[in-house]
This record gives structure tokens, sequence and C-alpha cells, in this order.
């Protein structure tokens, strides 16, 4: 069961509504909490206040925090009134956690009325409400119990809002389907079930192509980091490379953007010879993260139709110690003729993303973003909510920053210094594919990286923390997280205008 969202006028508000839902900010030094607008009367109508009671939210303890309910109830049903936080610049974000609470508070089936004012962002309305309602029920006998069936949100004027909520619900159906890939089982999703399943996705969206390379194609290409990953596992790894061409492009600078996009799809990561614990391989078929977060994005652009050029490269193999398994001192040599010593097998994203990179550059493109799931390290630092971003372009970087904070995906520049070049010396190859144990882990591995790009300007997200929640809060549901993909969506649509 799915839920519909709809944008509709006060008018427009037809058939039962459940339960009736408005916001409320916190009161401006320690005053009690207010309604975000004059409530008007298709809301009094569903019973929701036309002001706040002080005593009451006192006594239930209501201050407003973002994503806080109050529950009322009146002769019309139920009534939530949902906390915003502080008044001033409300960013999406707070809108997006408060709509996901009108989901996660407003009970089992039915219909929510939802109040929201004419200026309210459309797109973290409806991402907000849809991420919360996200359920992966595939392998239950029964489905997880009855939640919310539609949420209507009510608005003066909701053609103002129209275009953007439509956005939003593209873009949540984008990462619910990178969620749906993430938890899929890792058996049942193979290199190649990985390759069949995004194929369908965006062959069904307009002006994009897919090509899906088998492993003849793959050592024809000379991608000698996938080869080794593979080398282990009795799967043949994939790569998947698609295209979006705009029917109307638009020019800067005389030229039509193109954006090249990398993902990381270690559909399991066992660490090969370099075997993790099993606690360390629980949670590790998540480690194709960036692998559906950079084919999701391409499918939202598509639908979207985004007024510039994107292409998406998928790296899809399995991490296994099978008995051909690479060998910690083992040299390969990777498709840009660069040779690369093996110490530990579980530095393995690094070698499939190296070849990845390479054909994103020669494609030529203005920009190159990869997403990875690619080290420990990168959790250790910034913890479970911020992503590690890494360039060699200051400016495409700073772009990238700003687009994630909007989009609630927060990132974290590191640095590549210049003088940590010689950690991923090797003593016989052109460089090893580990730095110094327990030292900056995600900057060698993201040096590593900046060998394979040439001179594109270049952009890397090491979202092994948050790409995985352990947790259903706020728009987040346990599993997967979809991190990356609105930020991915809004950089490029936002490309043509900046
Ligand atoms: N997929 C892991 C990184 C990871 C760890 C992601 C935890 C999410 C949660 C990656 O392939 C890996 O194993 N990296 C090693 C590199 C090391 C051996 C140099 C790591 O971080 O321990
Ligand atoms: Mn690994
Ligand atoms: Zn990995």
């Amino acid at each position: 069961m799915t839920l519909s969202v709809e944008l509709v006028g006060p008018g427009e508000m037809d058939g039962e509504v459940s339960v009736a839902a408005s916001f409320a900010t916190s009161g401006a030094d320690g005053a009690p909490p207010e309604l975000v607008m004059a409530t008007p009367e298709s809301a009094t109508a569903r019973g929701v206040p036309v002001a706040l009671d002080p005593a009451e939210c006192a006594r239930e303890g209501f201050k407003a925090k973002v994503g806080q309910v109050l529950r009322l109830s009146s002769a019309n049903g139920r009534v939530l009134v949902i906390g915003l936080g502080n008044p001033d610049a409300l960013e999406p974000e707070r809108w997006r956690r408060a709509a996901a609470a009108v989901v996660r508070a407003g009970g089992e089936g039915g219909t929510a009325a939802v109040f929201v004012p004419s200026d309210a962002p459309g797109a973290a309305l409806a991402e907000g409400a849809l991420l919360a309602s996200y359920r992966f029920d595939a392998y239950r006998s029964k489905p997880s119990a009855a939640a919310l069936e539609r949420v209507a949100f009510v608005t003066e004027q909701p053609d103002r809002l129209r275009g953007d909520f439509e956005r939003g619900v593209v873009e949540a159906g984008a990462a619910m389907f990178a969620r749906d890939l993430v938890n899929t089982p890792p058996s049942d999703l193979d290199p190649s079930e990985f390759a069949r399943r995004v194929q369908e996705r965006l062959l069904a969206q307009p002006r994009t192509t897919v090509e899906v390379w088998d492993e003849e194609r793959v050592a024809a290409e000379r991608l000698g980091g996938l080869e080794t990953v593979a080398r282990g596992s009795s799967q043949p790894p994939r790569v998947v490379m698609a295209h979006y061409t705009p029917e109307h492009p638009k020019e800067v600078d005389g030229k039509v953007p193109h954006v090249v996009l990398v993902g990381k799809g270690i559909t399991f990561d066992s660490g090969g010879l370099s075997l993790k614990s099993a606690d360390g391989m629980m949670t590790m078929k998540t480690d194709m993260s960036g692998a559906a977060t950079v084919m999701a994005a391409l499918s939202a652009c598509a639908a979207c139709g985004v007024p510039v050029r994107v292409s998406a490269i998928a790296m899809v193999t399995e991490n296994m110690p099978g008995p051909n398994a690479v060998k910690p001192g083992d040299v390969f040599r990777a498709r840009n003729g660069a040779t690369i010593e093996v110490l530990n097998t579980d530095a393995e994203g690094r070698l499939v993303l190296a070849d990845g990179l390479s054909l994103a550059a020669e494609l030529e493109p203005e920009a190159i973003i990869d997403v990875a799931t690619l080290t420990g390290a990168q959790v250790v630092a910034l913890g479970r909510g911020i992503g590690a971003l890494f360039g060699n372009d200051q400016a495409l970087m700073d772009r990238i920053e700003a687009v994630a904070r909007e989009e609630g995906e927060p990132l974290w520049q590191l640095p590549l210094p210049e003088e940590y070049a010689e950690h991923i010396d090797s003593e016989i190859a052109d460089m090893k594919n580990m730095g110094r144990p327990g030292e900056a882990g995600s900057i060698a591995a993201a040096m590593l990286l900046s060998r394979f790009v040439g001179e594109v300007p270049w952009a890397h997200l090491d979202i092994a923390g948050p790409a995985r929640s352990g947790e259903s809060s706020g728009y987040l549901t346990k599993g997967g997280t979809a991190f990356g993909v609105r930020t991915l969506i809004e950089y490029v649509r936002t490309r043509a205008s900046t």
C-alpha cells in the first residue's frame, strides 16, 4: 500500500478526513508556540483551533520543536499540531521533517487534511510525507501495520506550489526506488539483477538509453579494477551505463552542460580474502548504495526533463573470497594504464571506482560526481548524519555542498593534502589500495580516486555512514536511506540556472 499525496485548494477537499493537521512554531524567547498561519475556515471546520492554548501546550510539554506532535481532539475527530521549531528561516528540511511527523502520527488508514501556508516549500512537503511512509514489505508474509492512505495538503493557492510539489513526488519516488534496491537481500540482488532492475526503470523514462556491459565486455574494455574485485565471486560483474539527453537543452557559455555520475555498486562486500568480521558484514548489502543513488537520480532527472545532459555509470560486482579471489600482494592494471597493488582486498570500492572514473573522464563532461559507501573511516569522522565531500574543484564542491544542505543531506568537505599522497605509495606498483593503518582512511581512498579523473572537475561523496539508518525516524526508515539522491537531482536541475 503506497501513500498518495496531493495538493488541493480549500474548496477542493472532498471525502472523509480521519485526521486534520496544522503547524506551529516555537514562540520567540520562551513565549508559547503559535500556529504558523491564521486558521482558515476550511481548517476550523475540521477542528483545527484558531489559536493554541498556552496552558494546554505547557501541560502537554509541547514546545513546537521540529517534528514534535501535539494531539488535540475535537467534535470532528483527531487534530494534530506539528512543530516546526523557531519561527525565523524555516528551512525546507524542517518542513520535510514536519510532513514526516504527520505521516508517523497520522494513524491507521484514512486521509489526513494538512493545512499549509501558501509559501510552504512544496517539494519538501511531498518528500517528507512520502519518504516517511516508505515500507519494505517484499519479504513479509503480512504487510506492516496499516498507515495513512492519503495526505491532502490544503493551501489557499495550490497552483503556486504545484510545480515544486510534483517535483518532490518524483524525487521521493526515485529515493524509494533506491531504498528498495539497497534493502533487497544480496543473493536476490546480484550484479545482473541490479542491472536488470535499473534497466527496466530507466527504459521507462523519456529520452534515456541504457547499456549493460557483461563480463566479456568488461574484459574487452580493460576494466582491471572491476575484474579484479569480481574474481572472487561466482557472479559475473556488470557495468550499467545510462545517458539522458534533454529535449529542450539549455546552453551555458555556448555548451549544453553534461554531468556524469558514478556509483560504487558492491552488491555484497564480504571483504574478500581480507575477510570482514561477522558484525562488519551484517549490513554489507548496503555497499551498492552509491550505484543505486546515481541511477535513481538519473531516472528523476529524465522524468523531470532537466535541460542538461546527464550520464550515470554503475560499477557492479560482489566482493567475495572465492578460489580465484585477488590476493593481498597482487597487482593489476586499471583502465587508464596505472598499476595498483592490492594489499587489502576489503578496500575494493576504490578499485572499481578507479575504472568508473576513467570511463566518466573519457566522456569529457563538465563535471563528474561519484557516490560511494567507501570507508569505515568516514563513519568515524562524521557519523551517520553527514557525508564526506572531496574533490579537485572548489566551485563544484561549494555548489554541491549548498544544494546538499538545502536537501537535508549535509556534506562536510575534507581535504586532499598533497603531502598525504605518499600514504598510497607502493613498493612495487604505481600505488597501493590502502593508506596508513588508523590514519586518514577516507582521505587515502579519495586520494586514489583523484588520480583517475584527469583534468575534469570532480567531486566525491563518501556516504558510508548516512547510506543506512539504524532506526525509522523522521522521514528516514530503517535500512537504506537513499542519501544523496535529492542532492544529485537538485544539483543537476539547478545547474542550468547557476
Ligand atoms: N564498504 C566498506 C566501507 C564501509 C564500512 C561502508 C562500514 C559502510 C560501513 C569498504 O569497502 C571497506 O571495507 N573499506 C575498508 C578500507 C580499509 C580496508 C582500507 C574500511 O573502511 O575498513
Ligand atoms: Mn570493503
Ligand atoms: Zn565496500
